[in-house]
């Protein structure tokens, strides 16, 4: 048995131009457990809009997601408490996939977007369940709802609005991601009993939602 210590962990004190000093030239996806991914993340403030700084946290993250690889990733899971997020779905990774697959979680193609201080919010009561995964809880997946479509506002890098609607994965993607800023995990969201490791997925996401949701059994 041991026993956790508390850490300090104070989101308030947080120095991006000290943190970019520091890390490496690719950080680590901090894992589930860590105090900043239950934490809610800061506002970027104003002043740092149009920054180099922000340029960089945002291109660290964009390899970050890459390099993992994932279709988004947030500050807060390189260790950053700022309310920022990256995400990407390219059409290269979809050709991969079947086109029932595709279809049925309406994948559709995300170009990069980086997104500051964003809120996300749904356009509609619908909601889809599919499996999904973080990289900050490796290894894992589980069924999440999500709203099948959302809106997103936010800011660019050089502090311009945003404002972007967008359906089907996307939409999962940005939900995701903005949880992410509120120290939401998708564990705390999951249809519990579906959760698995990595090596059940395919199998586990080759049978109809619905008839493994009977199978699983009640919440
Ligand atoms: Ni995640």
């Amino acid at each position: 048995m041991t026993t956790p210590e508390p850490s300090a962990g104070d989101v308030a004190d947080f120095d991006l131009a000290d943190w970019l000093a520091r890390a490496e030239s690719l950080p680590p996806v901090v894992q589930a457990g860590a105090a900043v991914l239950r934490s809610r993340a800061l506002p970027v403030p104003a002043e740092l809009f149009g920054s180099e700084l922000l340029q960089r946290l945002a291109d660290t993250m964009i390899e970050a997601m890459r390099q993992a690889p994932g279709v988004g990733l947030a500050a807060p899971q390189l260790g950053v408490p700022l309310r920022v997020f990256v995400a990407e779905d390219p059409e290269e990774r979809l050709a991969q996939l079947s086109e029932r697959a595709r279809a049925s979680r309406e994948r559709n193609a995300l170009p990069l977007v980086v997104l500051l201080n964003p809120s996300v919010s749904p356009l509609t009561d619908e909601t889809a369940t599919f499996f999904e995964g973080c990289l900050s809880v490796r290894g894992y997946g589980a069924l999440v709802p999500r709203y099948r479509k959302v809106e997103a506002h936010g800011w660019d890098l050089q502090g311009r609005p945003l404002r972007m609607r967008v359906q089907g994965w996307p939409a999962r993607i940005f939900q995701h991601e903005f949880d992410h800023l509120n120290g939401t995990l998708y564990v705390d969201r999951m249809l519990s009993r579906s959760f698995a490791t990595e090596a059940e997925l395919p199998r586990l996401g080759a049978i109809p939602v619905d008839q493994l949701m009977r199978e699983l059994g009640p919440r």
